[in-house]
Order: structure tokens, then C-alpha cells, then sequence
């Protein structure tokens, strides 16, 4: 309904055409002289029922007044070529047209007639016999030439097959065009009925209205639907091949448009773009170095043109994030006052001289020259002598930032380098993101226990701490997964361990070794006193004058309940002194201020974990006291020999390394070769398997240096003699009864004194570390430098009162 030509009725295309009912009765016949009705489609056929709308006045007049007499109209075609003339001739029209029955009429609203035809015949146009009111003419009814031979059935069926073809590949035809297809039964409407439905020009139309020869009429529509079926199936065949060939990523990007198109018609923005642009800004802002800014830039570009539904978006996404949370070049400003760095360092630890004079020298270096490298200390000590708190007291003097990281049972190199970003959930290695916790790139940076590394199959840690610490190589660290280079040089790195014997040696090599060997009990009780006891106060909301610890009370908990080299267990047992005390106060049962006795301990925290068990272990003959060097600094140790009939020889138990085995056979060997000299049976041994035993049976231990003291518990077992209990030794043997000198004479002293021991057999070559040995430990101890496992065993029979052969090598500190 939207041909609305004003100048002639202009009946449009419409729903299209209908049979018409065949079971209506015949319409009238046909007059000689019709109303003619001029249209601008050659849309009605004989035997279709089509709607038209007349707009022009003298036209509807025309069908009102037909109306009310026969109902007959005549359709006429305008000619193409007399298009837009002005006033319409009786030449402008096609001579050949539909005789049409008016079934329906009806006016609009805005006024112009709605008619429903139906065509009754093929008529020729003789000539026009009036214009006024409207044009009539004298019309001859057609007759067409249809006879029913097998040509035309052949023609009629490969008609029906190729229409339905069409209506499959055109689904916006009526479907009701399927069924009139089947049931038409007249060659000549089956013609017109597939004419009306294709997309013809208005001269080919005509043609086939003119056309009377039905066989012929058939052939022709035929080829015109072949025609219009193959460009349909060429259009179909090239849209499917399109889309086939439309690779994901094209359609990934239509569909995201039109997303954005909804999007941005619902009135949502576009969060991933404005997340892009910025990020963009951000990364710009952040001044990264040359080679992270190129990176960040083309994975910047690669992240505009993803999903951001998808994965990789996110992956993307996170590594930006990373060049933006990293300090490629914020830094702390230092504290470069040499005296207030040193009045922080007093204040939070007692002691550790050296390790303070280094942290100071640096800083007065660092004051002469601003760029200087920063140093890797490691700090070596058992536990609890305060090498991570000190490392934190660093930080607090130097004013820079502080990160931690552990290192122990780090056993891949991806731990510590990151791994590649090709791996799912990759991250950083734990540099990198310590440093991204630091915030700075001048932290101190403490890698604790650097002594625990593991390694396997997945890489060598320490190969990628070796790039780290290195001052010459660290300033274009690499990480895998953020593949630039960062500059750690500017880091100050302190790593931690408590024995240097199982660092890396390469690690060992690159860092500056401070030794925090223990504390001596007196050394304690100044700390304990000055900062472990006010420490635990406060943190148990406790007050100055609700608790105090006199002096002996102190020295009670280090010596009987507590035993080690650092500080750990004393701490946490004025912790449980300061929990009994709040305690106490909540119940309102602690009135008056009272200090903290040696005699109230046992109450608070119950029996002594540490009497001197030396003496009732040593009382039967057979044990003998070592002395060693553990993780936990230096411990005394208990050798055990037992013999039985047999003579099976010599077994081994308590977790012996192949080292401390061999020495314990040397030592056998050594007694069984000079049994004259302790007067024994020279058959003792063929007659007794020995079983030599060094709890706790659970601890893994090796090395040397207890050969004198295994011999000697040898020599106790055989000859009957109990050793002194006061006495502990170390030292290695050879077969022809050398002592050989060991390490950690220092943390073994210690140990001793912390385990009562009063008199120490070492090897006279090593008197000299004795040095090292603080004074006040010197006073209570007396040693004795051996050159010869005899003289250890002599000592070890003599009675404490009695005279020692080494009377006069035997050294007593002032
Ligand atoms: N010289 C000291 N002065 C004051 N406090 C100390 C001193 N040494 C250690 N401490 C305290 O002892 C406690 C244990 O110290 P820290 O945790 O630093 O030990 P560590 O050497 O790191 O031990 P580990 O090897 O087991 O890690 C801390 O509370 C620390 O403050
Ligand atoms: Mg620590």
C-alpha cells in the first residue's frame, strides 16, 4: 500500500496474488464497454484476487458508481516510456489487460479507496469511448490457446518443481504459494500465478499478460524462473561461502561491535577501553627504563585488540600490572646520619659490634659516594642470636623499606626467576616481588636461611642468586617472566644462615660474612634485662612496677630452662613468666609490686627442663662428653660404648654420617692397638663386640671431630674407668693417636659452659681460637690443648682433684 501516484489510481503491490475461489459462481459476463482503471504494476491475472488503492478522485468515482451496477473494471498498464507526463493520453497505456470483478471496497481514513479484485479475463482495449466522468472503453475479451498435450504436462510439473525450489531459497514469499502450486490444475493460471510471484519488470509482465499462447507462455516463464532460481543460488551459494571463510577473529570482531553498538546504545561505557586508555596513561606516567617501556608499549597494543572476556586478556592485563606496581625508580631517601643510624642500632640490639661498624662504614661510604653498589652481608649464627631482627633494625637505621624472603626448601630456580609467561598463573620470581612489596628499589632485602636452598630437577636456585648478589651482574637482573631487565644494584642485600658450611660456595664467595656466634650466659642477662624483659612487659599489657626479674632469677631461666646459643627459648620463657603475672593481676591476687625470684620459677613454669645431666650419665664407665657444632650453635654430646660376648666387632648406631664412622673405626683401632697401655686383656676384643652409640639417636650427625672422644669412651668401657663428669673434649684422631685440630671452638666452648662443664680437652693446635672466646666464659673453664689421644684419656680417668698430666700446658684464663 505505498504507491500512492496522485495522478492516476495507483494500484501496488500487494500481499500478492490469490486464486480465487472456485467454488464462487461464475461472474457475470463481461461487457462489451468497461471502466477503465489505469495501474502502474502488471500485478493481476486472470483468476487472482489482488488489492488495489485508488488515490485519484475521478477514479474512485469511477469504482463508487461501478460498484452500484456490474462491478467490472478493466486494468490497463501504464507504459514505461510515459512516465511523469502530466496528463494521461489513451496511448500511454498497455492495449492488453484484466477484466476485473470488484469484491471488496472500502474508503480509508485519509480518504482513498481500498479495493479487493478479482480478474476475470485477458481483454484487449479497442478504443476509448469517453474521458468524463472517467474514461470507459470498448474492450475484447481473449481467448488463449491451451490445449492439454503431454508437452504442456511435462512443462506444467517441471514448472511446479523448479517454483518450489524457489519458494524454499526465497522464504519471503506466502507460504500459501506452495499450496496453490500444487492444486492449480489450469496450465494457463499455474503460468500466471508464478508470473505474479517474480521479481519481473513491468515490460516483461505485460509480455506475458499479452501472450495467449499458453504451451508457449509456459516454455517462457520457465526460463524466467530458471533464470531467477540460479541467481538465488549463486547469492546463496556465495553468502554461504562468505561466512565460511569469515575466520573467527573477524567474527570474534563483528560480534565485539556490535556488542559495543548495544552497549553504547543502552548507555553503558565501554569499561575495557576506558580500563586501556588508562593504563595507557598510567604507564606512561611511570617513567620506565627504555627497554620496559618499548615492552609495556607492544603489549599494550596486543591488549587493545583482545577479548576482554578472555583469558589472555587477563594474562596480558596482569603483566601490565606489574611494570606499573614495580620501582624501576622510586626510592627512599637514606638516613646519612652516622649517629643517629648508630643510636637505632644500640637501642634495638645489645652487642653484635661488628655487624653495627659494618652497617656504619657503609653509610659513610655511601655519604662520600651517592652511588655506590650496595654490599651483601650474610649473617651467620645459630638461632635466635637476632640476625633477622637485625636485618629489620638495618631498615630502621638506614631508612629504607624492608622485605623478607625465606629461602628454605626453595629448590626451583623458577622461585626465585619467575617462570615464563607461556605457563599458566605464571608470576614473578620472589624477587621481583619483593621488590614490588618494597615499593622502593633501595630495600634491604633479606634472604633468609640462604643455607637451606634445596636444588633438583627443576634448576639450581642458587645459580639464579648467584646473578643477584653479584654487584658487577645485578643491575640488569632478569626475570623470565617480565623479560626486561631490573636493576637491583641499587638493593641492599643481607642474607641469613646458620651455618656457613652448607651455603653454595659460589653464594659464599660473593658475600661478606658476619658471624653472630651466640651469646654467653652473661651476654644474655644484659639482653634479657635490657630488651627481651621490657619487650615482653609491654606486649602483655604489663607494667614496669607489676613485674620484675632480679638477676638470679634470670640466670635461673637461662641455665635451667633454657639451653642454646641465640635467644629464642629464654624470650618465650619470660613470656610465660608475663602471662602467669597478667594472669595473676585479672584475678586481682598480685597486690604489691614483687620481683621475680629464682625460687618462683618452678612454680610459674614448672621443673627445670635442663639439670645437669651430665653427671648422671656419665657415672657408669663407657660414656664420654663431645662437644659439636649444630644448627643450633654449639651442643655438648654424649658417646655411649657398650660391649657384649661375641665377636661380631664394631656396631654403629644414632645416624652416624660415613665421616664420624670412619672415625669412630680409627678410634677402635687405635684402642686395640694399645691395650698393653691401658691393661687389658690383649683377647678383650676377640671375645667382645663393641656397640657405640651418640644420641639423640634421631639427629643426623658428622664429622671428626668427636674421634677423641669416642676413643676415650672406648677406653672407659674396657678398663672400667667412669669419665670425670666435669669434662667434655673434641678433637680429631689419627691411627697413630694424633689429635688433630676442629672447628667451632668458639660456639663448642660456649656449649660447654652453658652444660656446667668446668674442664675442656681441645687440640693444642687449636689454643689459638680461644681468642675469640669471651673472657667471662674463660674464668669458669679450664682447658686443656692436647697433642695425643693418651693424654686425653688420662685426663679424662683423673679424678677431679687430682693432678693432670698437662699440669702445666693446662690454661687458666685470668
Ligand atoms: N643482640 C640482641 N639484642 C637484643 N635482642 C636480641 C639480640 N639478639 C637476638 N635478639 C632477640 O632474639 C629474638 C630472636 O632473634 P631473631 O629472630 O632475629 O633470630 P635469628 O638469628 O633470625 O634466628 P633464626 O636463625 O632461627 O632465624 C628476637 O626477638 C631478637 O630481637
Ligand atoms: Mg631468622
Amino acid at each position: 500500500m505505498d504507491n500512492s501516484d496522485p495522478k492516476s489510481p495507483p494500484p501496488s503491490p500487494g500481499p500478492g496474488p490469490q486464486q480465487g475461489d472456485p467454488n464462487q459462481p461464475a461472474a457475470p459476463e463481461i461487457p462489451e464497454v468497461l471502466a477503465v482503471l489505469p495501474v502502474n504494476e502488471v500485478n493481476l491475472f486472470p483468476g487472482m484476487i489482488f488489492p488495489i488503492i485508488i488515490v485519484d478522485p475521478r477514479f474512485i468515482t469511477a469504482v463508487q458508481e461501478r460498484m452500484a451496477s456490474d462491478r467490472m473494471v478493466g486494468l490497463f498498464g501504464i507504459r514505461e516510456e510515459s512516465g511523469g507526463k502530466e496528463k494521461l493520453r489513451p496511448e500511454d497505456l498497455y492495449d492488453v489487460g484484466t477484466a476485473a470483478y470488484v469484491l471488496k471496497m472500502s474508503r480509508s481514513e485519509q480518504g482513498f479507496l481500498q479495493v479487493l479484485l478479482q480478474g476475470l479475463a485477458r481483454v484487449r482495449l479497442m478504443g476509448i469511448t469517453t474521458l468524463e466522468p472517467y474514461i470507459k472503453g470498448r474492450i475484447q475479451v481473449l481467448k488463449e490457446e491451451a490445449d492439454m498435450d503431454r508437452e504442456v504436462q511435462a512443462l506444467m510439473s517441471n514448472l511446479r518443481q523448479l517454483f518450489a525450489r524457489l519458494l524454499e531459497l526465497s522464504p519471503a514469499l506466502p507460504r500459501e504459494l506452495g499450496i496453490m502450486n500444487q492444486n492449480i490444475d489450469s496450465p494457463s493460471m499455474l503460468a500466471d500465478m508464478i508470473v505474479s510471484a517474480l521479481n519481473l519488470k513491468k515490460p516483461e509482465k505485460q509480455a506475458f499478460l499479452a501472450n495467449l499462447n499458453v504451451k508457449d507462455r509456459l516454455k517462457k516463464v520457465s526460463a524466467a524462473l530458471q533464470r531467477e532460481l540460479d541467481i538465488l543460488e549463486l547469492g546463496s551459494k556465495i553468502h554461504s561461502e562468505i561466512k565460511g571463510k569469515l575466520d573467527k577473529g573477524q567474527r570474534e570482531f563483528y560480534l565485539r561491535e556490535q556488542l559495543k553498538a548495544i552497549r553504547a546504545e543502552l548507555g553503558e561505557t565501554d569499561d575495557s577501553s576506558v580500563e586501556i586508555d588508562e593504563l595507557e596513561k598510567n604507564l606512561e606516567a611511570k617513567g620506565l627504563p627504555e627497554e620496559a617501556a618499548k615492552a609495556a608499549k607492544q603489549e599494550l597494543e596486543r591488549l587493545k585488540r583482545m577479548n576482554p572476556a578472555s583469558a589472555e586478556y587477563t594474562v596480558s592485563r596482569t603483566y601490565l600490572d606489574w611494570f606499573l606496581d614495580l620501582p624501576w625508580s622510586e626510592e627512599t631517601k637514606d638516613n646519612l646520619d652516622l649517629d643517629e643510624a648508630r643510636k637505632i642500632l644500640d637501642d634495638d640490639h645489645y652487642d653484635l659490634e661488628k655487624v653495627k661498624k659494618r652497617i656504619i662504614q657503609y653509610l659513610a661510604v655511601r655519604r662520600l659516594k651517592p652511588n655506590m653498589k650496595g654490599p651483601i652481608l650474610c649473617l651467620v649464627g645459630p638461632p635466635g642470636t637476632g640476625k633477622t631482627s637485625l636485618g629489620r633494625s638495618i631498615a630502621r637505621a638506614l631508612d629504607r623499606r624492608f622485605v623478607r624472603i625465606s629461602l628454605g626448601g626453595v629448590r626451583d630456580e623458577a622461585e626465585i626467576r619467575g617462570h615464563r609467561r607461556t605457563y599458566v598463573g605464571a608470576l614473578p620470581g620472589r624477587i621481583i616481588q619483593g621488590l614490588k612489596k618494597a615499593g622502593s628499589r633501595n630495600p634491604i632485602f633479606m634472604l633468609d636461611e640462604i643455607d637451606k636452598l634445596g636444588m633438583d630437577f627443576r634448576g639450581d636456585p642458587s645459580s639464579a642468586l648467584l646473578e643477584v648478589l653479584d654487584p658487577e651482574q645485578n643491575s640488569s637482573f632478569s626475570d623470565h617472566y617480565l623479560e626486561v631487565e631490573f636493576d637491583l644494584s641499587h638493593v641492599m642485600f643481607i642474607t641469613t644462615a646458620n651455618l656457613w658450611e652448607t651455603i653454595p660456595p659460589p653464594l659464599l664467595d660473593r658475600m661478606e660474612v658476619l658471624a653472630l656466634s651466640g651469646y654467653t650466659d652473661e651476654e644474655k642477662l644484659g639482653i634479657a634485662k635490657r630488651y627481651l624483659i621490657p619487650r615482653q612487659r609491654e606486649e602483655h599489657g604489663l607494667l614496669a612496677k607489676d613485674i620484675s626479674f632480679t638477676d638470679a632469677a634470670v640466670k635461673r631461666l637461662i641455665s635451667a630452662y633454657t639451653r642454646e646459643a641465640g635467644l629464642r627459648n629464654l624470650e618465650r620463657e619470660i613470656a610465660n613468666v608475663c602471662r602467669y603475672v597478667a594472669t595473676e593481676k585479672v584475678r586481682g591476687k598480685r597486690k604489691k609490686a614483687s620481683s621475680i625470684k629464682p625460687g618462683d620459677l618452678q612454680k610459674i613454669l614448672g621443673s627445670p627442663h635442663f639439670e645437669s645431666e651430665v653427671r648422671a650419665r656419665t657415672s657408669p664407665a663407657g660414656v664420654a662428653v663431645g662437644l659439636a657444632v649444630t644448627q643450633a650453635g654449639g651442643d655438648i654430646l654424649f658417646i655411649e660404648a657398650t660391649s657384649m660376648p661375641g665377636s661380631k666387632g664394631l656396631t654403629l648406631t644414632g645416624q652416624l654420617g660415613d665421616v664420624m664412622k670412619e672415625s669412630a673405626m680409627a678410634a677402635v683401632s687405635y684402642v686395640r692397638s694399645h691395650l698393653d697401655g691401658l691393661k687389658v686383656d690383649e683377647d678383650y676384643f676377640n671375645k667382645h663386640d663393641i656397640h657405640l652409640h651418640i644420641p639423640a639417636g634421631a639427629t643426623p650427625k658428622d664429622g671428626p671431630s668427636a674421634g677423641v672422644t669416642m676413643a676415650t669412651a672406648i677406653a672407659s668401657l674396657i678398663t672400667g674407668h667412669p669419665v670425670r663428669p666435669d669434662l667434655a673434649m673434641t678433637g680429631e684422631i689419627t691411627l697413630r693417636g694424633l689429635v688433630m685440630p676442629v672447628g667451632g671452638i668458639k660456639e663448642k666452648v660456649l656449649a660447654a659452659a652453658r652444660a656446667g662443664i668446668k674442664h675442656v680437652v681441645l687440640p693444642a693446635r687449636n689454643e689459638r681460637d680461644l681468642d675469640d672466646v669471651p673472657d667471662t666464659i674463660k674464668k669458669d673453664l679450664t682447658f686443656h690443648p692436647v697433642k695425643r689421644v693418651e693424654e686425653a684419656i688420662d685426663l679424662a680417668f683423673s679424678k677431679p682433684t687430682a693432678r693432670t698430666r698437662n699440669k702445666k700446658k693446662a690454661t687458666k684464663a685470668a
